[in-house]
């Protein structure tokens, strides 16, 4: 493979800067904030527990806000690469949907799907789309809470889902890192497992990030302008 054309083994991580370019804000930026709490303080179990309600109003407002978004030009050229690379795997940290909403099929949902609820007491996970929610919390047939079917602070990753991410990463020709501020584990660690395997790093972002410092490459830019030019230069070389 040259260094720079279509790879046939292609991991994909994102993060939040993907989608900020739909509207969606990103955790650590400066619109991340609701009510001046920070998305630490209230995405954990304990916060929940001490008062769902709270919680599931934050969540309402950021439903109201992805809910309005539509994806971009970064996600879409995502699944025009999954289209045309034999080994492709997306690996996402985003709850918004938006991967799929574009067209994407291989998505892995690290942190889980915010249109998803889960039953406190029986965990069955069932798609809730409808915005604002009639009741809040919002209660399962079987009387128990409802809780965002997404993964919280101090929680672990579901093990099949963090193993689909794991085999990706250990097996690409080439991870690329779009969006993400490459804090937050196991999901920070994924493209140092691809580079120790041998893999190209590519990583694009507005800023430079823990993974500049090993990346093959990193693009600086906007995901929605940069990602379409990377698409477009790989397909141009052999
Ligand atoms: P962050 O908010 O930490 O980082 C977003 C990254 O996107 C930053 O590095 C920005 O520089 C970059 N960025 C912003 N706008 C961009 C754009 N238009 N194009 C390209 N890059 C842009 O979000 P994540 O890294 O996704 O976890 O955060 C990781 C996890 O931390 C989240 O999934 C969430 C959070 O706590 C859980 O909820 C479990």
């Amino acid at each position: 493979m040259a260094a720079s054309g279509i790879p046939q083994g292609l991991a994909v991580l994102t993060g939040a800067g993907i989608s900020a370019d739909s509207g969606v804000p990103t955790f650590r930026g400066e619109h991340g904030l609701w009510r001046n709490f920070h998305p630490q303080e209230l995405a954990t179990l304990a916060a929940f527990c001490r008062d769902p309600a709270l919680v599931w109003e934050w969540y309402e407002w950021r439903r109201g806000l992805i809910g309005d978004c539509q994806p971009n030009a970064a996600h879409r050229t995502l699944v025009k690469m999954e289209g045309a690379i034999p080994q492709f795997t997306l690996i996402t940290q985003n709850v918004d949907g938006l991967h799929r909403l574009a067209g994407s099929q291989r998505v892995v949902e690290l942190h889980g799907n915010i249109w998803q609820v889960r039953c406190m007491q029986e965990g069955t996970v069932t798609e809730r789309r409808d915005h604002p929610l009639p009741e809040i919390p919002p209660r399962c047939e079987c009387g128990a809470l409802l809780r965002p079917d997404v993964v919280w602070f101090g929680e672990s990753l579901p093990p099949d889902t963090l193993q689909a991410a794991f085999d990706a990463a250990q097996s690409c020709q080439v991870m690329l890192v779009v969006g993400t501020s490459g804090v937050v584990e196991p999901a920070a660690s994924l493209p140092r497992i691809a580079k120790g395997c041998g893999a190209r790093v590519v990583e694009v972002n507005v800023e430079a990030t823990p993974i500049s410092r090993y990346a093959d490459e990193t693009i600086l830019g906007l995901a929605s302008i940069e990602l379409p030019r990377l698409w477009t230069r790989w397909q141009a070389l052999p």
